[in-house]
């Protein structure tokens, strides 16, 4: 059956329109506190601004009789929270527009004022300042519609939902929209990030991204404009998918396994191979997914025959598939990225030894844990957008994002992590290039790399063109109060 997607997005984030990084990290800007109560005088009662602290803020004086919702209240920090502690920063107050009007007058007086901002859609963004911010923090989580009509196979998706909300809301139509495979994943970051590459159903359907057919956007002048864009994802049913955890003793076959399924042609299924680090012990987690109710005979086989410590493959719900994988509430994390044509055993048991090695330097660090996820996407996931069509350009075949996560706990060894997180990134590229590969033109995926990164790296020839566009949309750089990937 044929089926398009729509997602909707009231964001402010077009484009990742942002640009000099001075103006932004100004945690004690006057014209903060200021602003915040603009806005609250602007705003209607749909929307709600929220200070830290106690019920008797000065805020509340100043504003004695204007509904501002419960000020003080755990809202706040439920606006600014992000799944990793480290991507959560202080804002000076947080506002949870209720309606597109809000949000326009409330990006307008940001404007106006020149005061730093960040959106949040989900929180799942490793890198601080990308969805966080010491100034004005707008809270998109009052923007949840989920309107599926079943004659246009569409979903209209709110910009504050996580996929979480959006699988269970569509499960019982039997739908599934090409989105995160981890939970706490939100609409608006997965996709305007590129999203377009790393879903379960990409072997099978190709891009999530090109699944979009329109985004409604407040842009940084406060206009409200829709924007479409063509696409033809399908529609799914039942699936099969779960995990194992299997021990290194068993590294060889986790590798020749992986490096067979890389040859493999059946689009239904995809994997991640994860070598993981923790409290001193590595081990190998592989989640394994199909997308139907009995994977094909030989598909995972390899897999399968591997023994297991643990083995909880069972045919389950999408939702119950997603919301059973991942970390939640850690307390510090980062992301890096390594892109590679596809993967040979030189690079898998580099992999092993980065993830050791690191492992082994780091373990005295509390809570430290690592995972090198290996991503083997089946040979041309292509898009099915006309090339050029999409901000971002198209991978090639057998185009591989290995992502790497490095968990810890204590701010103090930020340094020593975020340079080992760094190190390991590099090493692995000098690995692909000793291959052969050309690996610098290769694209990376924004959404796993680390701040700093060059934006080339993700969009290739189309930052000229991008760069045009945003200073056609944002010609006083308001997106440059927030911080991001810059152009
Ligand atoms: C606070 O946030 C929660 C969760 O989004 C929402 O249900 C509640 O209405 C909000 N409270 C106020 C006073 O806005
Ligand atoms: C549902 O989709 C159909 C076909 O695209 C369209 O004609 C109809 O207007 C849509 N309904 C709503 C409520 O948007
Ligand atoms: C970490 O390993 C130590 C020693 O093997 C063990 O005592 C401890 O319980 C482990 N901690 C966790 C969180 O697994
Ligand atoms: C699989 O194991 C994970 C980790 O122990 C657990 O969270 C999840 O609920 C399990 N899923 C099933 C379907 O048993
Ligand atoms: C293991 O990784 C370290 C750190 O990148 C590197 O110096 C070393 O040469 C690697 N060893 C092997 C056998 O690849
Ligand atoms: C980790 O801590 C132990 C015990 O304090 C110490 O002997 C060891 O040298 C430390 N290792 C590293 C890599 O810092
Ligand atoms: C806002 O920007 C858009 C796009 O550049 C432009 O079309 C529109 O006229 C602007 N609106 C205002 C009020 O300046």
């Amino acid at each position: 059956m044929f089926s398009l997607v729509c997602i909707a997005l009231l964001s402010t984030f077009y484009v990742h329109a942002v640009a000099d990084e001075s103006v932004r990290r100004t945690g004690n800007d006057p014209k903060v506190l200021p602003s915040c109560q603009e806005i609250a005088l602007a705003i209607s009662p749909a929307s709600a601004v929220f200070m830290p602290g106690v019920p008797h803020s000065p805020f509340r004086v100043l504003l004695a009789g204007v509904e501002l919702g419960a000020i003080g209240s755990s809202n706040y920090s439920y606006d600014i929270e992000h799944y990793l502690f480290s991507s959560t920063e202080d804002s000076v107050c947080s506002i949870e527009p209720g309606s597109v009007e809000d949000l326009s007058k409330t990006i307008q007086i940001i404007a106006k004022n020149r005061v730093p901002f960040a959106v949040k859609g989900g929180g799942h963004a490793t890198n601080p300042e990308f969805s966080s911010t010491c100034g004005i923090h707008i809270a998109m989580s009052r923007f949840r519609e989920i309107n599926y009509n079943s004659t246009g196979q569409t979903v209209e998706l709110g910009a504050g939902l996580l996929w979480d909300d959006v699988y269970v809301a569509l499960e019982p139509y039997g739908v599934i929209p090409p989105g995160a495979r981890a939970p706490g994943v939100g609409v608006a970051g997965f996709t305007l990030g590129g999203g377009k590459w790393v879903s379960w159903l990409a072997n099978e359907h190709g891009l999530a991204m090109d699944s979009v057919l329109e985004y409604d956007l407040v842009l940084p002048n406060g206009t409200f404009v829709s924007v479409t864009q063509d696409s033809s994802p399908d529609l799914f049913f039942g699936l099969k998918g779960g995990f194992l955890f299997i021990s290194t003793d068993y590294l060889d076959q986790v590798n020749a396994a992986t490096m067979k399924f890389m040859s493999g042609v059946d689009p239904k299924a995809s994997i991640i191979t994860n070598y993981e680090y923790s409290n001193g012990t590595q081990s190998v987690i592989i989640q394994l997914f199909y997308n139907g109710p009995n994977p094909a005979p030989g598909v995972f086989d390899d897999f399968l025959a591997i023994p297991a410590q643990l083995n909880n493959l069972t045919t389950q719900t999408f939702p119950s598939l997603i919301g059973s994988s991942g970390a939640q509430g850690v307390v510090r994390g980062r992301g890096n990225t390594v892109s590679s044509l596809g993967y040979s055993e030189t690079f898998l048991k580099a992999s092993i030894n980065e993830s050791t090695f690191w492992g082994n330097k780091l373990k005295n660090q509390t809570g430290f844990r690592s995972l090198y996820s290996i991503e083997p996407f089946l040979p041309s996931p292509d898009s099915q957008s006309p090339p050029g069509s999409t901000a971002f350009p198209s991978p090639p075949s057998l185009w591989s994002p290995t992502s790497i996560t490095y968990l810890w706990e204590d701010a103090s060894a930020d340094p020593l992590v975020l340079s080992a997180i760094t190190k390991t990134a590099k090493h692995l590229t000098l690995v692909s290039k000793a291959e052969g590969q050309d690996i610098d033109s290769l694209l990376l995926y924004s959404n796993y790399a680390i701040a700093g990164t060059s934006i080339t790296r993700f969009y290739g020839s189309n930052v000229g063109r991008l760069r045009k566009i945003k200073y056609k949309y944002d010609p006083e750089n308001v997106m440059g109060l927030a911080g991001g990937w810059k152009f």
